[in-house]
């Protein structure tokens, strides 16, 4: 079957899948329905955190200490971060919106709330630290819109447009999701990784760890919600995805990053991503595809452990929290505060 006639057939069915079919009868949440979509909803509740939370004290400083090529590698993968949820890759938000539309159940709906306000939270994180690591706003712009007309950036885009899109059928934006925000931030979770290891960039190393969190959470809920659809891909297509998300991915990482003076091996970045691409692709209850160890053991053992809450902790930062806490005379009147009696 071609790739039109499947999504055609996907699309056809979409109105007997339980998670997707009109479902007037549920005015509230309660009873939940769905136990283990509304556990991951909880457990993304609970890893809320806030761009305020992070130091980047230490990052300028920690930046100009590594080699010139090294430190042009954090910058544009730096920027190509603050840029991908709103510009790499469309807009985030609004994909997570379109998946919000899309489901039917009050639990899913619940976790894609969440899913949106967290990608608004990494946008401004990221703009941070891009802040914090390119103070000049002006060639921080111009640098954006050079690395948005690089072909390695623009394939990512691609990417998400050809899987993600509006009119394409839920089984192939939800594959399609999964594998995208498990692929598209393993090169920068090598690099944080790199950089924690020398004790370097301490407010990047946590972002990431912390975006990291929230994106495989992002994708595990997606293969949850494919693996409870009745009607899925058939397994090359889904393979395929799997194989253009790896080399779309390391692309773009071969034409930021200078990988030797990064102290970053190529074949075991490369090896990284195969080895998360067969991780989505057990949790999308597809077999898989390469059979590559994974060559960061240790990272992603880390990992494991923050996703399980055991080590992220949002720590104070420096930055100045935006909102009124401590009401003043220069606000109006119905200027909302956090202080007042009630
Ligand atoms: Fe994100």
């Amino acid at each position: 079957m071609d790739v039109s006639s499947c999504r055609a057939a996907l699309r056809g069915h979409e109105a007997e899948e339980q998670i997707l079919k009109d479902n007037p009868g549920r005015w509230v949440v309660l009873p939940i329905a769905y136990p283990q979509v509304w556990d991951m909803f909880k457990k993304h509740e609970a890893c809320f955190w806030t761009a305020e939370e992070i130091d980047f004290a230490q990052d300028a400083g920690g930046l100009a200490t590594l080699p010139d090529k090294a430190i042009t590698s954090v910058k544009k993968l730096t920027l190509l971060n603050s840029a991908s949820n709103g510009s790499v890759y469309g807009n985030l938000s609004v994909l997570s919106c379109r998946l919000l539309c899309d489901v039917t159940i009050p639990e899913a709906r619940a976790f894609y709330g969440m899913q949106v306000a967290m990608e608004n939270i990494h946008r401004e994180a990221q703009t941070y630290l891009a802040e914090t690591l390119m103070p000049d706003p002006t060639q921080r712009e111009a640098d954006i819109k050079e690395l948005l007309c690089m072909p390695a950036v623009q394939g990512l885009g691609a990417y998400v447009k050809e899987h993600c899109s509006t009119d394409t059928p839920f089984a192939e934006k939800a594959a399609g999701c999964a594998l995208m925000k498990r692929l598209f931030s393993a090169g920068t979770d090598v690099v944080a990784y790199v950089l924690k290891g020398r004790k370097l960039l301490p407010g990047l190393v946590q972002v990431q760890s912390l975006i990291g969190r929230d994106e495989r959470a992002h994708s595990d809920f997606a293969a949850l919600l494919y693996r409870m659809l009745t009607h899925k891909l058939p397994n090359d297509l889904v393979v395929c995805m799997a194989k253009d998300a790896v080399e779309k991915s390391v692309a773009a990482m071969d034409a930021l990053v200078d990988y030797q003076s990064m102290g970053i091996n190529r074949d075991e970045l490369v090896g990284y991503h195969k080895w998360c691409a067969d991780s989505v692709l057990e949790s999308l209850s597809h077999g898989k595809a390469f059979m590559t160890p994974n060559p960061y053991t240790a990272m992603t053992q880390e990992m494991t452990s923050k996703c399980e809450g055991q080590e992220v902790q949002p720590s104070t930062g420096s930055r100045h929290i935006r909102v009124c806490l401590s009401g003043s005379d220069t606000h109006p009147k119905d200027y909302f505060s956090l202080n007042e009696d009630f």
